[in-house]
């Protein structure tokens, strides 16, 4: 009316329309809300992970170390964010969660396609999970994808190895490293939470549950960084 081009609104933009309509917030237990929510929003997280992580290996392999500090620099914040989440979940009832618990059947998040595709990326490269049940042929091909490509801790080595600042190296180390801290945080905060709820009882997986997560915490995604001398 006013001559201006129509822009798109914040609903638009966020496409609000189609991610609420697919989010897991319409069932009518509000406990299944919380736990469904709070997964599908770590997956999202997990999403926005990924594109860092590649876009700092980009910036390794130009050899640019404060861009890829800065690509990194966000996410232990993000996984801080996922630890609070698991406190969110800590609210439960346990027989809110038994509930949840039947209604999972075999799903688990061990399921998650996109935390082994993380691992993957930035280094830690268990083959067995490309067996997962549960993983669709489409999952399976962007694991194998990522096992052919370039990890963040190859990029990260190239870099210190051809760089003459050693305070740029040192910058692009800490940064990496203050992620894999959180994510370690995140795997022992699991831990706890899986140990509240199942006891010593066996995950919807089929693992050992809580004592799996615990072995699973000791787990760096960049296990050669840490190990290199700073
Ligand atoms: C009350 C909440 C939760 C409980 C009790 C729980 C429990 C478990 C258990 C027992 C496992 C081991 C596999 C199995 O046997 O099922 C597992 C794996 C896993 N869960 Fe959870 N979980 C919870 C919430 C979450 C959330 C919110 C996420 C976020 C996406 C998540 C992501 C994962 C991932 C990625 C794994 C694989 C970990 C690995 O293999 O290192 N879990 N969970």
């Amino acid at each position: 009316m006013n001559g201006r081009a129509v822009e798109p609104s914040y609903g638009q933009i966020l496409q609000l329309d189609e991610l609420l309509q697919s989010a897991c917030v319409h069932d009518e237990d509000v406990d299944s809300v919380l736990f469904l929510a709070t997964h599908q929003s770590c997956e999202i997280f997990f999403a926005v992970m990924l594109r860092h992580l590649e876009a700092a290996r980009t910036a390794l392999d130009a050899g640019d170390g404060a861009l890829a500090a800065r690509r990194v620099a966000p996410l232990p914040i993000i996984v801080s964010t996922l630890v609070r989440q698991f406190d969110g979940l800590a609210t439960l009832t346990p027989a809110a969660f038994d509930a949840i618990r039947t209604a999972l059947g075999s799903a688990s998040g061990f399921q998650s396609a996109q935390f082994r595709e993380v691992e993957y990326l930035c280094g830690l490269r268990d083959t067995r999970f490309l067996n997962t049940d549960g993983f669709t042929e489409d999952d399976r091909a962007r694991l194998r994808k990522r096992l052919e490509e370039r990890s963040v801790q190859e990029a990260y080595h190239d870099f210190a190895d051809d760089c003459a600042d050693p305070a740029a190296v040192e910058q692009v180390r800490g940064a990496l490293i203050d992620f894999d801290e959180a994510l370690a945080m995140w795997r022992a905060r699991h831990a706890v939470l899986a140990e509240r709820f199942l006891g010593g009882a066996t995950g919807t997986a089929g693992s050992d549950g809580a004592k799996y997560l615990w072995l699973a915490a000791r787990r760096r995604v960049l296990p050669d960084v840490w190990a290199a001398a700073s």
